[in-house]
């Protein structure tokens, strides 16, 4: 009923836009006096946690990208290997594990068959496993040695949006949770970290009144057949989620790529007039990475791209080589795919609505797969 999206024209519109509340809600009570504590981490013992020489998160489609988001904060903070295996790949592998590797599992419903089937395949290994998941009592958590909930409340349009940024937040808290019992988290780490978390719902919903902007850009390129996304580290795997987005609900033809991919293939895909979003790192906390990506933006654009810059508010060195320029708070490198998706997200759900297709509720697909 309209009732129910809270005068949105649909759940995705309300999703997205309770996306700072989602975070508040995954960090609450897990944040205590500048640090990162977590009751079921610690449940499982900080000897087991100190030991674990190897991370695997197990994941389908966008839970795969936060699981790939994550990666790199939980590598930087608690200086452990971590891979993303996709949950229906993972077995068929014959996948090295031992006592000694943790099993992260992330899924929005709890209810993914592939992801249970192989949580089920790491418990018989021996494996500990945790879930990262936003639905109470599901079967993944009930498996599972650990629930981390997301707690960002029921998610009903089938595209992913606030359990998107909620299963990367939560991630992190595990990530800092596990640098700090592991000693290898600075305390000037943790510190900022937890500022940043604390700041974030408020950087949230600065994104998310990115709306109007992208809502304008969208109606000018309704009839787009296909769109590239760009990033580099915590942006690739961003890039990745707002392709499968205009996939998933606008049915339009998008990739993502890293980068520095580029030169090695996907620059031979650039026409006149090909749009690419492209997720501009902070010039301030990442200058290297910031002049890569704008070398990138001249390379794509001397091939006639209209280039779609996702900046930090203030950097205006792609300005003479945007077509258009969405700005964003300024947040720390780990903290941008949380903003950055969120234009993305409107994005997908613009277009979707200027073809006037049905954006809850995409043809041949289900919000929960509980067939393997
Ligand atoms: C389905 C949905 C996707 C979702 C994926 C994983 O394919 O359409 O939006 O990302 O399942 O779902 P999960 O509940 O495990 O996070």
């Amino acid at each position: 009923a309209a009732a129910d999206k809270g005068g949105w024209s649909s759940f995705m519109a309300k999703e997205i836009t309770e996306q700072p509340e989602a975070v508040a809600n995954t960090v609450r009570g897990r944040l205590v006096d500048g640090h990162v504590e977590i009751p079921e981490l610690t449940a499982l013992g900080d000897d087991l946690l100190r030991e674990i020489d190897r991370i695997v998160i197990i994941a389908c489609g966008t839970a795969s990208y936060a699981g790939m988001i994550g990666t790199y904060a939980i590598e930087q903070w608690a200086r452990v290997p971590v891979e993303v295996q996709l949950s229906h790949e993972f077995r068929y592998r014959d996948p090295v594990l031992s006592d000694r590797t943790l099993l992260i599992s992330v899924s929005q419903s709890g209810e993914t068959m592939d992801t249970l089937m192989a949580v089920k395949y790491a418990i018989e290994r021996g494996v500990t496993t945790v879930s990262v998941c936003n639905t109470q009592s599901a079967t993944i958590p009930r498996e599972s040695d650990a629930a981390v909930y997301t707690h960002a409340g029921p998610e009903v349009a089938v595209a992913s949006t606030k359990a998107f940024v909620a299963q990367i937040t939560a991630l992190y808290l595990i990530g800092l949770h596990l640098g700090r019992v592991r000693g290898t988290l600075s305390g000037d780490d943790a510190r900022r970290a937890a500022e940043q978390l604390e700041e974030l719902p408020g950087l949230l919903g600065e994104a998310v009144d990115t709306h109007d902007q992208i809502a304008q850009l969208a109606h000018w390129m309704a009839d787009t057949r296909s769109v590239l996304f760009l990033g580099r580290h915590v942006g690739y795997p961003t890039a990745l989620e707002g392709a499968l987005k205009l996939k998933e609900i606008a049915y339009i033809h998008a990739e993502g790529f890293a980068a520095g991919e580029l030169k090695h293939g996907p620059i031979a895909l650039i026409d006149h007039g090909q749009p690419v979003f492209v997720l501009v790192p902070s010039p301030r906390t990442s200058p290297l990475m910031h002049s890569k990506v704008v070398s990138n933006i001249q390379e794509i654009r001397a091939r006639g791209a209209r280039v779609i810059a996702i900046v930090e508010k203030g950097d205006t060195s792609v300005l003479p080589f945007a077509d258009d320029v969405i700005r964003l708070p300024l947040t720390d490198v780990l903290f941008e795919p949380l903003l950055q998706v969120i234009p993305l997200q409107w994005f997908a759900l613009e277009l979707s609505a200027a073809k006037g297709l049905d954006v809850d509720q995409p043809r041949n697909l289900a919000k929960s797969v509980t067939v393997e």
